[in-house]
């Protein structure tokens, strides 16, 4: 799929917020600095489009992108570490909850996982929550280019590992780098397959 355009639509602080209409959107989590923003610059091509930071971001809106005036990206804020119980989520996490499990345009969620480290309990506790609530999501492994190849299977065969002690199969995933656009082709063509799908299925609905 060619990016012909993409600018900035709307911060959201809450569903309420969000864009109306039946435009269908991709939203992209992860723990903060797994490389949300800078992958979603490297998918359209922009680079400064969604705002990248070495420091862990402040961020706590929802930041909506439009593409090609046809679909979002939604850039959400990374989801928290030291979290003791269910009871004990901040606002934001609320929030993001609400978002997920609520917003019908959201065709399907990317979660980032940092390819260079070993399975994290926070990834794989947001992961089984998930699947509990039934939202569609693939797997975006991130950073491929900071490490060896075989470093890099290793860890990601250790994640997949962990998600089959509880999965009888493995959703869909991608191996990307920012950096080298690693994984570039692979989501922009999933992406467009859902597209159409949504558009199809809405046809038929009107
Ligand atoms: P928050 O918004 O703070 O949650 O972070 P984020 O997930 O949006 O991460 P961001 O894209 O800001 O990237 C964090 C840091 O990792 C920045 O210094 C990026 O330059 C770096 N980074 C992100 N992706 C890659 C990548 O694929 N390769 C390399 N080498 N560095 C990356
Ligand atoms: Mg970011």
């Amino acid at each position: 799929m060619l990016i012909q355009t993409a600018k900035f639509a709307k911060s959201a602080a809450s569903v309420k917020d969000c864009p109306t209409g039946n435009t269908p959107e991709y939203a992209f989590i992860g723990r903060s600095n797994v490389g949300k923003s800078s992958l979603i610059n490297m998918l359209l091509q922009r680079n400064e489009l969604a705002r990248t930071s070495s420091t862990p971001g402040k961020t706590i809106t929802m930041n909506y992108f439009l593409i090609n005036e046809d679909w979002y990206i939604v850039d959400l804020p990374g989801y928290g570490y030291a979290r003791r119980s269910k009871t004990l989520r901040s606002a934001w996490e609320k929030s993001l909850w609400q978002y997920l499990k609520s917003r019908e345009n959201m065709v399907n969620l990317f979660l980032l996982i940092d390819s260079r480290v070993p399975p994290q309990e926070s990834d794989l506790n947001f992961i089984e929550e998930l699947a509990e609530a039934g939202i569609p999501f693939s797997i975006v492994y991130t950073k491929l280019d900071k490490l060896k190849v075989a470093e890099a299977e290793q860890n990601i065969k250790a994640f997949e590992a962990k998600l089959l002690e509880t999965w009888e199969e493995l959703p869909v995933s991608f191996q990307t780098s920012a950096v080298t656009k690693l994984g570039n082709t692979e989501m922009l063509k999933y992406i467009n397959r859902l597209n159409k799908d949504w558009y199809q299925a809405l046809q038929r609905k009107l």
